[in-house]
């Protein structure tokens, strides 16, 4: 059997449709577009991609997009100072400081500057506002990655309610807010983790299995029930020959890419669990399209929430 592909660029494209006439609704009612600030801290090639490609997205769809820079060696409270200049700001309904932060900042400077964005354009979903809103079920502003793994399952028609899904990996960015997602939506949720004992017996266990561990290829079909749907939020840039070819046989779409460019994003599930899962989402493809689509999203919805919060 060859699992369904879960196409995230359509997915992506569609939830950007549906943005469309929100962003104009938007704009007319309050006279300017909804507005989101990017915050990129020194020059970290992946986070220089991935703002772009927010930049490029929102514009696109009609969101105003504001890159605002701090060189490397800015330090944590000039990082802080100009998050409260945007938390003031008039024309920005979203924040999004890139992660990670140069490590000059200390261990915990993540934390502290996502404290400090007003929950209210905490278009993350990291503030602990917001967390807490989600743990109770009336969340309005959640993590995008998750969120969109939620979309991705409604407009596929794949059952949430009552189903058993397994997720691996237990961050504050994926993890757990996909965790409460997928429990809000009353599927039976286990969280396993680096301590898990008989991992693959209990990811065996699921309908619904969701790889968010950080390690290529981790997940092979010992670890999935035939027929689940299995969600791969990994992305790891590998430039491991061995690694690749151990995974890819030469000719291969995939092999062919990493001779082209030299290095690989692979997702945490193994190619061969395509013979296995019912339906599985590709890295690249699957699940990153929709962080932006959802990124979006969150801005509209924290720029329609500001409007209401002033008109009542
Ligand atoms: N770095 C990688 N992904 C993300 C994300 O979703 N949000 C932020 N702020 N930084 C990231």
């Amino acid at each position: 059997m060859s699992a369904r592909v879960l196409d995230g660029t359509a997915v992506g494209q569609a939830i950007r449709a549906d943005v469309r006439p929100d962003v104009e609704a938007f704009t007319r009612e309050a006279g300017r577009p909804p507005g989101i600030a990017l915050v990129l801290v020194g020059n970290d090639g992946g986070s220089e991609l991935y703002v772009g490609s927010k930049l490029k997205s929102a514009s696109e769809s009609g969101i105003r997009a504001d890159l605002e820079r701090l060189p490397a060696t800015a330090s944590i409270d000039d990082l802080l100072q100009l998050v409260a200049r945007l938390n003031a700001s008039e024309v920005h309904d979203g924040i999004l400081v890139q992660s990670p932060l140069p490590k000059s900042m200390g261990p915990d400077a993540e934390r502290r500057v996502f404290d400090a964005i007003d929950p209210a354009k905490d278009v993350d979903g990291f503030h602990p506002v917001n967390v807490g809103r989600l743990v109770q079920g009336r969340a309005s502003l959640v993590a995008c990655t998750p969120s969109g793994v939620i979309e991705m399952l409604d407009r596929a028609g794949i059952e949430i309610a009552g189903t058993r899904a397994v997720v691996i990996g237990r961050s504050d960015i994926v993890g757990k807010p996909m965790a409460l997602l997928l429990l809000n939506r009353h599927a039976t949720v286990t969280v396993c983790h680096s301590r898990t004992r008989d991992l693959a017996a209990v990811c065996r266990e699921a309908d619904i299995l969701v790889a968010a561990l950080g390690r290529p290829a981790f997940v092979t079909q010992a670890f999935v029930k035939p027929g689940a749907t299995v969600i791969d939020v990994g992305t790891t840039p590998v430039s491991d020959r061995a690694v690749i070819e151990a995974l890819f046989a030469p000719g291969h779409r995939r092999h062919t890419a990493f001779e082209k460019r030299g290095t690989l994003v692979l997702g945490d599930v193994h190619p061969s669990v395509e013979e296995t899962a019912g339906a599985l989402t590709p890295v690249p493809g699957g699940v990153g399209p929709l962080t932006i689509a959802m990124l979006l999203k969150n801005t509209v919805r924290a720029a329609q929430e500001r409007l209401r919060a002033r008109q009542a």
